[in-house]
């Protein structure tokens, strides 16, 4: 596959159509950070979000992992951020405002509002999928859902 084809107009039709294609996309032979890459391709191509990434759990640090948008923080700390903090909650936490999220880092000024979804492996969190937004009240349940359900094409 070499385009991407997005049905529908509303964020839940263009999410059920993206899905099967990001699934048909992953690849098991290759390691994670491809897929990963391809992923944050994908979903930043078909809504046009600000920044769309992934940062990885190493050692007992997030370390940036693929991602499309401005350059971003290297390390982000275990609790620290949204990305920190939805790892050490084990959930994905929907941002409306950066402002009003104590802690919030500002890797870019303009990113207004903010979803992190972990990424589990063997039940641990592996990674989290970050995506930004330079407007207000982007994410809700139906970005959550769904993303919860494509960062398990990951696994
Ligand atoms: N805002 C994130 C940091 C990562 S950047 O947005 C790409 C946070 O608070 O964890």
């Amino acid at each position: 596959m070499e385009t991407l084809t997005i049905s529908g107009n509303s964020k839940q039709e263009k999410y059920a159509s993206l899905l099967p294609q990001v699934q048909a996309v992953m690849d098991s032979s290759v390691d994670i950070i491809a897929n990963m890459a391809n992923m944050a391709a994908m979903l930043h191509e078909t809504f046009g979000f600000w920044w769309t990434g992934f940062y990885r759990v190493i050692g007992n640090e997030l370390i940036l992992g693929p991602f499309q948008g401005p350059l971003a923080c290297t390390r982000i700390a275990y609790g620290r951020g949204v990305c920190g903090t939805a790892w050490k909650e084990r959930h994905t936490l929907v941002v409306p405002d950066v402002e009003q999220f104590p802690g919030h880092i500002a890797c870019s000024s303009a990113s207004r509002s903010e979803i992190v979804v972990p990424v589990f492996q063997n039940n641990e969190v592996i990674a989290v999928l970050d995506i930004d937004s330079a407007e207000l009240n982007t994410f809700d349940e139906t970005d959550a859902e769904y993303l919860e359900r494509m960062v398990t094409l990951l696994s």
